[in-house]
């Protein structure tokens, strides 16, 4: 422990003025970073650099890269790659990784399970170099049962925090998303929701500390950060910020049976209607009853022909026994008709893995896994509903769907807790007032059908519009999106950046601002949809004391 904070004050005090005294210089030199680095750290690690940093040149880079992405639309050969990848095994390789690439005037990209929906974690659209910090190999997790607590480093995934907790405890778990190959560093700080958030809020809620490193190497927990910068990075994203190297979270109670169920109706088997009851109730449940609406396009057999139908999943999750869950589904939605048999009860982390669409049979080992079984091409968008989507609206989003058999839709239902959260509480303001999200979703393998798939989700946006939250439209970091719009340089600003900005955080797009240019006035932490800096500093005499504070040609280069 006393190793390491040496490590972090050497690192404070020395950064500062390497950053001041470098020329930027335009014709970039990779032996220049790659001794940055190892005379950063190589007198606290045995660590050979060539373990921990990887050039473009190296034989292993295309593999390592290729391993940590998840969208493989963003794998092809035109794709531009990162200069260097660093694969941190300690957090002062991670400060290293910082301060050398800010003295080389490389730009950053952080990944932890690269599942960005469009690639920004491994991606620049800017014509300057960068580097990619693959968190990959900062995974530990640690639980402890008698706090309710878990201290999870920022490249783990989710299914191993719920691995890690199921192995402690049969009662115990977290609330985040379904998918156990999501990284906990992107997921937790744009938000993260899943099956127990109408209980317990969504991961953000339940995030009680965290490590960063900021611009300058420095590493802060909640304490030495503040309030406002531990509040932007529970759903205002990461990447504008710093790197996370850690989050401390707060484990929930949970009973030690539940039960799932999985009915599905095709159109003509009355999906329509009932997904028109769906709509009225599934906000209004109790809380302890999670049920969501997919849909899937299907083959239907009619005597003579085949053709193409949709398929409704009313799938949930419930925090009791069958005993319990019948009467609740027999008085709120009769319709559904739930019987028994279609019910199993089981223990949350088999409910874990019937929402990954394993076997509850599965060792639970399956969770550890980082690759996805399987790898495609996506594309999605989101939407936020506030009032029951009409009849004729549902059958025109339904001819849309029957036009792409690869495509998907998730309804997600409100509600719970979330109603119960302040919109100001965290950067994520999708709270009372939505009664369910929903994400449009196509996923394909031939590359060939990149420019079909785009052009149709952008018209089911489109299509969409009438029937869904408005001014602001809202939309879901986690499910970022950059039609919606993007920074094309370091000074976009906060005027240009709201048409996208009020989307994902309503009101809470300034509050982020004026975090941003505290935090990050240089704004080092920049990409495509990075929050922007807030340049008139005349209301707000805080922003004005750091901007003096600054070296005035690095302002001016803004
Ligand atoms: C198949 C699939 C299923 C999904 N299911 C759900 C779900 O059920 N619920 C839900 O809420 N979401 C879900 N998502 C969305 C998911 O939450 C987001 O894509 C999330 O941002 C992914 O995090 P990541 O760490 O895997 O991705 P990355 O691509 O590694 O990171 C995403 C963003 O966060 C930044 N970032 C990552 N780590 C750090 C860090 N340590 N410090 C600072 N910035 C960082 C990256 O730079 C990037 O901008 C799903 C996505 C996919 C592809
Ligand atoms: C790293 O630094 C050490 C100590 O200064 C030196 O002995 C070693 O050769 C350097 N390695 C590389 C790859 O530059
Ligand atoms: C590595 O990056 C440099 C600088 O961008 C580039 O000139 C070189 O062609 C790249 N090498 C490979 C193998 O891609
Ligand atoms: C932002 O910077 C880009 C290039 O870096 C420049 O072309 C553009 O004019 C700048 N925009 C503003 C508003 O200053």
């Amino acid at each position: 422990m006393v190793h390491w904070r040496r490590i972090q004050l050497l690192l404070f005090f020395w950064v500062p003025l390497i950053w001041i005294c470098s020329s930027s210089s335009s014709d970039f030199d990779q032996e220049n970073f790659l001794e940055c680095f190892n005379s950063t750290t190589y007198s606290k690690h045995s660590l050979p650099v060539s373990e921990v940093v990887f050039s473009n040149e190296s034989a292993s880079f295309s593999s390592l890269l290729k391993h940590s992405i998840r969208n493989l639309r963003f794998l092809s050969t035109s794709s531009p790659k990162p200069l260097f990848l660093v694969t941190p095994f300690h957090e002062s390789h991670v400060q290293a990784a910082i301060v050398c690439a800010k003295e080389n005037d490389l730009q950053v990209r952080v990944l932890s399970g690269g599942h960005d929906y469009e690639g920004l974690s491994y991606l620049s659209s800017s014509q300057a170099p960068f580097i990619v910090i693959d968190l990959i190999n900062l995974r530990s997790i640690d639980i402890n049962i008698k706090t309710e607590t878990a201290l999870v480093e920022t490249g783990a995934t989710i299914g191993e925090l719920y691995y890690r907790i199921a192995k402690k405890s049969p009662i115990h778990g977290f609330p985040a998303g379904s998918c156990p190959t999501v990284g906990v560093g992107g997921h937790i700080s744009g938000g993260g929701f899943g099956t127990l958030f109408r209980k317990y809020g969504l991961a953000a809620d339940n995030v009680i500390d965290a490590k960063i490193v900021d611009f300058n190497g420095r590493i802060m927990d909640r304490n030495t950060m503040g309030e406002d910068l531990f509040w932007a990075i529970r759903g205002g994203g990461g990447a504008s910020f710093g790197v996370i190297l850690s989050w401390k979270l707060k484990l929930v109670s949970l009973p030690s049976i539940v039960t799932t169920f999985n009915v599905q109706r095709t159109l003509n088997q009355g999906a329509t209607h009932l997904f028109q009851k769906w709509q009225q109730i599934a906000h209004k449940l109790d809380q302890d009853l999670f049920l969501h609406v997919t849909t899937k396009v299907i083959d239907q057999k009619m005597t003579k022909t085949t053709s193409k139908t949709l398929s409704l999943s009313f799938t949930s999750l419930f925090l009791g026994s069958i005993d319990s869950l019948i009467p609740l589904m027999d008085t709120h939605f009769p319709e559904l008709g739930l019987k028994r048999y279609q019910c199993t009860e089981m223990n949350w982390i088999q409910s874990i893995l019937f929402f990954a669409d394993f076997s509850t049979k599965s060792p639970l080992e399956i969770l550890m896994q980082r690759l996805p079984s399987t790898r495609s091409s996506f594309i999605a968008k989101s939407d936020y509903v506030t009032s029951p989507i009409s009849q004729s609206g549902l059958e025109g989003l339904w001819a849309k769907l029957l036009e792409n058999e690869n495509s998907e839709l998730i309804f997600t239902p409100y509600g719970g807790k979330m109603s119960q959260i302040s919109e100001l509480e965290t950067p994520f303001p999708h709270r009372k007032g939505s009664i369910f999200g929903v994400q449009y979703l196509a996923t394909w393998d031939d590359s060939n059908e990149n420019e079909r798939h785009l052009r149709w989700i952008r018209e089911v946006y489109s299509y969409m519009e009438p029937y869904v939250s408005m001014a602001p439209r809202g939309t879901y970091l986690n499910y970022r999106d950059l039609d919606l719009g993007r920074n094309y340089g370091r000074n976009t600003s906060y005027e240009e950046a709201k048409v996208w900005g009020l989307k994902y955080f309503k009101g809470n797009f300034e509050r982020l601002v004026k975090v941003k240019t505290k935090f990050d006035p240089l704004n080092f932490f920049w990409n495509e949809q990075s929050i922007p800096l807030l340049y008139n500093c005349e209301d707000e005499a805080r922003i004005c004391e750091v901007y003096s504070d600054l070296n005035s040609e690095n302002v001016q280069e803004r």
